[in-house]
């Protein structure tokens, strides 16, 4: 079982490594060093003994947390490793005061989406043409946080 972490500047090489091999228009790294140094992101990643293997990015907005990137290493899928990354964050965000969660995800990445939808996520809306790789449409995704369901 991988263990969750925050993600520490010389995590970024594997970090990125995942991310090019996950995401036809990856992160540079300027974009991961960006949110390691914001107060109002959570940066964790997941650990097999000394190898990042998943990453998780959510940044706070207003009262709105925005998650921003999440991959797991080929090699290490379908292994609860998002499961885990998901559940620590959503863990993490729940001691801040928010309204929910969102995200955009490619309408095409079922396997994301149904991830999503079983955390309660559902989807809100759509952005026409959002990637610029592929003019692909992106689902916004929702999740309330607890306190608004209390
Ligand atoms: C999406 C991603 C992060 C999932 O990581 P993972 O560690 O393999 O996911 P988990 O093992 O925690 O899977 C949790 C659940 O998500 C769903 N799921 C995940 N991968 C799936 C797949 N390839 N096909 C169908 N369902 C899938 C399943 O419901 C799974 O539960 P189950 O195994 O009990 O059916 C990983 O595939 C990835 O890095 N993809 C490329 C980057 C990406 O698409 N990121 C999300 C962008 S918004």
């Amino acid at each position: 079982m991988a263990e969750i972490r925050p993600m520490r500047l010389s995590d970024l090489k594997m970090v990125l490594e995942i991310e090019e091999a996950s995401y036809p228009r990856p992160w540079s790294l300027n974009a991961f060093i960006t949110q390691l140094a914001k107060d109002s992101s959570i940066c964790l990643v997941a650990v097999d003994e000394v190898t990042v293997v998943g990453y998780i990015i959510a940044t706070q907005y207003v009262e709105v947390w925005h998650m921003l990137d999440l991959a797991v290493h080929e090699e290490y899928r379908r292994k609860y490793i998002a499961t885990d990354l998901i559940e620590r964050l959503l863990e993490l965000c729940g001691c801040k005061k928010h309204r929910g969660f969102t995200l955009e995800v490619r309408k095409s990445n079922r396997s994301a989406i149904k991830m999503y939808e079983s955390y309660g996520f559902i989807c809100t809306g759509i952005r026409k043409g959002y990637y610029r790789d592929n003019g692909e449409d992106a689902l916004i995704m929702w999740k309330d946080s607890e306190d608004m369901l209390a």
